[in-house]
């Protein structure tokens, strides 16, 4: 491993390195930050030599595992052959396999794949792609999205007028225009959204405030619904059965588009290529990202169905938008290999076989009085912090300060786990680790996870 010089490291962070969603005063205050130097299998290294699990697959991209070298050497190959070229008027032999390969996972006719270099580009697209299909069908005035409370959609203005956290939003309003937010299908907080009822119930009335939504505003108004098949944020929702036949029938209904944001879903995470055939529905468009290349070069992609090109077929319409490293050719050849090891492996397999194992070892931990709820799928978790179990009572902001940033993040990585603690929604602890991973490593997520949770529960 290459030696690195912490202190010096340190400083230069601390003199100019602006991390994303993050405090800096970490830097000032001594403390400095976690360096990681270097991946292999499920595990990361920091500066100082010391081993953690990776809990969180980086962030939710390092599917097939680090240290992967015949990911170096494709990328290697490729810059040295084509380094870059774009693929405005012009492609890449790499781009165009790579947009077969995807329209061939993609379910149903979603077969047209427009190249961005990350997820929330690729949610940017499907909105402007969205406002701009109805303009076309001359509907110019369907143009406001849908989506649901607490989920994260990216940090672009548009992308982040659907995201549906009005604390990562207010800085920085006003926001694009024509975001509508309706509840999310987190079961276990069903009572407070005042239902109740089966789970079963549970998604026909989540399905149906997107319809009650699309009433208020006027089908005429409303371009698209945007949605995760599992959303992340708040703490891995997963559909209730049947909620997406249900949103499917109502977008057909009012001639809305459906956009499945697979950005965490996609490639593997719940055991197919896109959740979306895991949950047996057919989106409009799917925007993904992050796992493609399990993180060894960056690329996203919104995944557009035959319906929605259309237009874009004949004579002078185009789609004035794009990105300059869009569809990148070292990151599109990247992408082959890395899904290339995804078929020889078979890791959306390994995914469906082990995931009743990973959550019963994660249930095992609701005998803690801090556990209120473990909920998830695939290779995909979360669990949900309580004050009080019997009453689901949840932690007030100091308490969430002080349990979260103050002890839980930095504990669990002190014993060697790195994930997640996250209080975007109710204060949760999220996995989503390597797809690689079996049945002894749930273990040891759960043996460092006890440790840390009792411990906590202490601190209280
Ligand atoms: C569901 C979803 N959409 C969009 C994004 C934005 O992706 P990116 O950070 O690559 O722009 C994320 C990022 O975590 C996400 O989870």
């Amino acid at each position: 491993m290459t030696d690195y010089n912490e202190a010096d490291l340190q400083q230069k962070a601390k003199d100019h390195l602006w991390m994303h969603f993050a405090r800096q005063s970490v830097m000032e205050d001594g403390h400095g930050v976690p360096i990681i130097v270097k991946g292999e299998g499920h595990h990361i290294w920091d500066s100082k030599g010391k081993k953690y699990f990776d809990g969180l697959s980086g962030l939710f991209v390092v599917n097939a595992g680090h240290g992967r070298k015949r990911l170096a050497e494709v990328a290697a190959k490729q810059a040295e052959e084509l380094a870059f070229f774009p693929i405005w008027s012009y492609a890449h032999p790499n781009a165009i396999e790579l947009a077969d390969r995807l329209a061939g996972y993609a379910p149903g006719d979603l077969n047209r794949v427009f190249f961005s270099t990350g997820g929330g580009e690729a949610v940017e697209t499907a909105f402007k792609l969205a406002k701009y299909y109805w303009k076309l069908q001359g509907r110019p005035t369907k143009h406001k999205v849908i989506s649901r409370a607490v989920a994260y959609h990216g940090t672009p203005q548009g992308a982040l007028a659907i995201t549906g956290i009005p604390a990562m939003k207010e800085m920085f309003e006003p926001i694009t225009p024509g975001g509508f937010r309706v509840p999310n299908t987190n079961y276990y907080r069903a009572q407070e959204m005042g239902f109740e009822g089966s789970i079963e119930q549970f998604g026909q009335w989540a399905a149906n405030r997107i319809e009650e939504m699309i009433l208020f505003e006027g089908p005429e108004t409303v371009a698209a619904v945007f949605l995760e098949p599992v959303q992340n944020s708040g703490g891995c929702f997963p559909p209730p059965p049947g909620y997406f036949q249900r949103v499917r029938e109502i977008c057909d209904q009012y001639d809305v588009l459906l956009v499945a944001d697979e950005v965490i879903t996609g490639f593997g995470r719940i055991g197919n290529m896109f959740a979306s055939t895991t949950y047996g529905f057919v989106p409009d468009m799917i925007t993904c990202a992050k796992g493609m290349t399990s993180g060894y070069s960056p690329i996203g992609a919104t995944i557009v169905s035959e319906k929605v090109y259309e237009p874009f077929k004949h004579g002078t319409t185009a789609f004035y938008h794009g990105y300059t490293f869009g569809g990148h050719p070292v990151s599109s050849a990247v992408a082959l290999a890395n899904l290339d090891i995804f078929e020889e492996e078979k890791l959306n397999e390994n995914v469906r076989e082990n995931s009743p194992l990973f959550r019963a070892a994660l249930e095992r931990l609701t005998d803690l009085p801090i556990v209120g709820d473990v909920r998830g799928d695939g290779y995909f978790f979360g669990i949900e912090l309580v004050k009080d179990k019997a009453t689901r009572t949840t932690f007030d902001d100091d308490e969430s300060e002080r349990l979260l940033r103050g002890f839980l993040s930095k504990a669990l990585f002190d014993a060697g786990l790195y994930c997640r603690a996250d209080d975007r929604g109710d204060p949760v602890i999220q996995l989503a680790p390597p797809l690689t991973i079996g049945p002894a490593e749930f273990d040891e997520i759960e043996g460092i996870l006890r440790g840390v949770l009792t411990e906590a529960w202490t601190r209280l």
